[in-house]
């Protein structure tokens, strides 16, 4: 997958995962990476799929309504390149944290509903359930921030509220923050974000 990897000062620390939003590329979250850690390792993957020339992570049949078998092949991928950028560039595959907007979030919520293991912890800035009907993983161990915006046309607060409770019966730990705003990615919650991961 079409990537950065930069290297951070400390290798104790987690490797921040980055994982834009539909229409996004890889530059995009890398200011959010420095307010986070600006001493952790970062991966910033660009999504494989174009939709209209948009850059996504998996396939969509309308505005929230998901290719359910293009997900499940996309997450399996980029879960495959996690495996595969650890050893390439030695960092601790047990330890990276997710940090994704919109479509970035919902894979990274994807990678947890399908692989028990593959993420440490996720700051999931305005997520949607990314599938219904199946049985997570256990999560013991995970944390999760999740970011919502009350008035957030995309992914509604009662689905913010199902995903953190989703999680939590597998086990997870989740940090539910709210902005009176809408689908945008605010300073604040990114600030809220940093100091949920400081408490680390
Ligand atoms: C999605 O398709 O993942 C969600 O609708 C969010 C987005 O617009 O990217």
């Amino acid at each position: 997958m079409k990537h950065i990897f930069n290297k951070g000062k400390d290798a104790n620390k987690p490797t921040l995962l980055l994982l834009h939003g539909t229409g996004g590329n890889e530059l995009d979250l890398l200011p959010i990476a420095g307010i986070i850690d600006d001493e952790a390792s970062v991966l910033s993957v660009r999504g494989n799929v174009l939709e209209n020339g948009m850059p996504r992570f998996f396939r969509r049949l309308a505005e929230g309504v998901f290719d359910e078998a293009d997900l499940v092949f996309r997450t399996k991928e980029l879960n495959d390149f996690l495996d595969e950028a650890s050893e390439k560039y030695g960092f601790d595959r047990t330890n990276i944290i997710a940090v994704g907007y919109s479509n970035g979030a919902n894979i990274a919520a994807s990678l947890m509903f399908h692989y028990g293991t593959a993420l440490k912890g996720a700051i999931l800035h305005h997520p949607m359930v990314p599938r219904r009907g199946i049985e997570l993983p256990d999560l013991s161990g995970t944390s999760v921030f999740i970011a919502a915006g009350t008035n957030d046309p995309i992914c509604s607060p009662e689905e913010s509220t199902e995903l953190q409770s989703l999680l939590e019966k597998a086990n997870a730990k989740v940090e539910l923050h709210w902005e009176n705003k809408g689908h945008q990615l605010t300073l604040q919650e990114v600030e809220a974000a940093a100091q949920w991961y400081r408490s680390l």
